[in-house]
């Protein structure tokens, strides 16, 4: 316990410096908190296409305009908000129709979107 303490309170994680030029990276759940932090870092590296995937669009365009890179150009980043909601099962393969049909490359899917419950529920049974 203490040493998770000192972890998250004293010490920083190392930077990445990787230059993401070229690839193209999904962020599900980027419209806030780790999800929207993680977009931001991968901005800074650079990436070409970035999609903020999120169950509410507008949600997810608000997210995209507090990424400081997508309100000044030149940026080599292409930023987009795609919907997903992954309680939706038709959703879910909507979304996934779109990825394979829209985008021509995809190099890494960061699949942060989720809530944390006390108690285990199915979604559309
Ligand atoms: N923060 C922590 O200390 C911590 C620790 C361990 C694990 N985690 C995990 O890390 C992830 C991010 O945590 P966070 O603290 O950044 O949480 P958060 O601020 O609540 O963000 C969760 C994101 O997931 C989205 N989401 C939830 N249900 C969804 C669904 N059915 N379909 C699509 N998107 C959905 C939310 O969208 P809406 O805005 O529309 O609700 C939101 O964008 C979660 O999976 C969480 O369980 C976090």
């Amino acid at each position: 316990m203490s040493q998770s303490l000192r972890g998250q309170m004293l010490q920083s994680p190392a930077i990445p410096s990787a230059n993401l030029l070229g690839r193209t990276i999904i962020v599900t759940g980027a419209n806030s908190g780790l999800g929207l932090d993680c977009a931001k870092h991968l901005v800074r590296l650079n990436v070409s296409r970035l999609i903020i995937a999120c169950r509410d669009v507008n949600k997810g365009e608000s997210a995209k305009k507090t990424i400081p890179e997508t309100q000044s150009l030149p940026s080599n980043t292409a930023t987009e908000v795609w919907e997903i909601d992954q309680n939706d099962f038709e959703s879910v393969v909507s979304f996934g129709h779109r990825v394979s049909t829209q985008l021509d490359r995809l190099d890494a899917v960061i699949a942060n979107a989720g809530v944390d419950m006390t108690d285990f529920v199915l979604a559309e049974g």
